[in-house]
């Protein structure tokens, strides 16, 4: 028991001292000239799915609740962010060629479809973010067509 006791403790001075330690915060001025909203025809509907569901790992700015500021929770997130704003950045498509935004629009075709994006494990504490089946049918639907007006091109 007073081992029980004791570990319990530690755990807890750890995971308070892990809540000082400071992680970097994804948020900056934001360029919506380059944003995916101005250079693809993109209705509001659309972005409010892109923005509820995808903005905070591919984007410039992450919006954070209290509970996304909890370590561990926001390192994973920290991670996550930095890796997939390297893959994809909505607010910067304006710098990508053509054949990059081809690419990307596909990739969001098929991660969408299959229920690859947005992260399970951000969807699991951030439900709202979750994509009902015809959230994920307007944003196959809507990538489709800007896919289509970009091989037209
Ligand atoms: C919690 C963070 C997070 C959220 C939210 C998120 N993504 Fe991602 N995304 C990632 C990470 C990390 C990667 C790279 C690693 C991987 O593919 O798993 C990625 C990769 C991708 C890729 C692949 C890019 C490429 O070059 O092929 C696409 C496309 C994508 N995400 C689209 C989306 C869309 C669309 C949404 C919203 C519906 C979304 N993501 C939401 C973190 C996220």
């Amino acid at each position: 028991m007073k081992y029980l006791k004791l570990i319990g403790f530690i755990i807890l001075v750890a995971f308070v001292g892990i809540q000082l330690v400071p992680t970097a915060l994804n948020k900056s001025e934001v360029d919506l000239t380059t944003d995916i909203s101005e250079i693809e025809n993109t209705s509001e509907n659309i972005q409010i799915l892109l923005s509820e569901s995808c903005y905070d790992c591919h984007s410039n700015n992450t919006n954070y609740p209290w509970y996304i500021k909890i370590q561990p929770v926001a390192w994973f997130l920290e991670d996550h962010i930095k890796v997939g704003k390297a893959e994809l950045n909505f607010n910067e498509w304006a710098t990508y060629s053509s054949r990059r935004k081809r690419s990307k629009l596909k990739s969001i075709i098929s991660q969408v479809e299959k229920d690859e994006m947005p992260l399970s494990s951000y969807t699991l504490i951030h439900r709202e973010a979750k994509l009902t089946k015809s959230d994920k049918e307007l944003i196959v639907r809507w990538a489709n067509q800007r896919l289509d007006s970009i091989n037209n091109n």
